[in-house]
C-alpha cells in the first residue's frame, strides 16, 4: 500500500500531517525521510496540532527526541540528524520506546539504522521547483490498514 501527495506551501504540508493525525493508533511507528528542509518537521507540527497539542514543537535536532502527551497516547518525535553512531540510540535509552503505547515519528531514522522498531509507515518528503511531493509506503498490516483509511483522498 502506498500513497502520494503533492504539498503546494507549506499549509499542505500540516494539513497532510493534520490527516495523518486521523487514525493514528497507539504504538506505530513512523520513519519520517526526506533531506534537510523537506518538510519533516512541519508534517510533525501538523499532526501534533491537529491531536490537540496547543504548543511549540521544536525541531529536537539537539535533544534527539521530545515527547508530547495527547489524548490516548504520547508521541515521540526522534529527529537523528545529529547521531554519529547507531549505536547512541540504545546508549540514549531508546531500546523500549516501540513497547505499545507510544507513537513514535522519527527523522533521519537511517542514522540509527538496524536499531530502530520496525516502521509501520514510511513517510518519505520531497523538495521540488514547486513544493513539496510526498509517499507514504505501509511496511505492516497495521500501517497497510492505516493507509487504506487515512489516504483515500490523495
Ligand atoms: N509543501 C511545502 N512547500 C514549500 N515549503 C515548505 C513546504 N512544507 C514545508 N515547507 C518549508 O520548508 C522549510 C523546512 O521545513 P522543516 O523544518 O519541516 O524541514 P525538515 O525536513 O524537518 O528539515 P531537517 O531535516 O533540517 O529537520 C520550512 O521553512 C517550511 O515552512
Ligand atoms: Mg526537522
Amino acid at each position: 500500500m502506498r500513497c502520494t501527495c503533492h504539498l503546494a506551501d507549506e499549509a499542505a504540508t500540516l494539513a497532510f500531517g493534520a490527516r495523518l493525525a486521523q487514525e493514528l493508533k497507539p504504538g506505530m511507528t513512523f520513519y519520517l525521510e526526506g533531506d534537510l528542509g523537506a518538510g519533516k518537521t512541519t508534517l510533525v507540527r501538523g499532526l501534533l496540532r491537529a491531536l490537540g497539542h496547543v504548543g511549540r514543537v521544536k525541531s529536537p535536532t539537539y535533544t534527539l527526541v521530545e515527547s508530547y502527551s495527547v489524548p490516548g497516547f504520547e508521541v515521540f518525535h526522534f529527529d537523528l540528524y545529529r547521531m554519529h553512531d547507531p549505536r547512541e540510540w540504545l546508549d540514549a535509552g531508546f531500546r523500549d520506546v516501540s513497547d505499545g503505547l507510544a507513537v513514535s515519528l522519527i527523522e533521519w531514522p537511517e542514522k540509527a539504522a538496524g536499531w530502530l522498531p520496525p516502521p509501520d509507515v514510511i513517510v518519505h518528503l520531497r523538495i521540488n521547483d514547486d513544493g513539496r511531493d510526498v509517499e507514504c509506503e505501509a511496511r505492516s498490516p497495521c500501517g497497510a490498514h492505516y493507509l487504506e483509511t487515512c489516504c483515500t483522498l490523495c
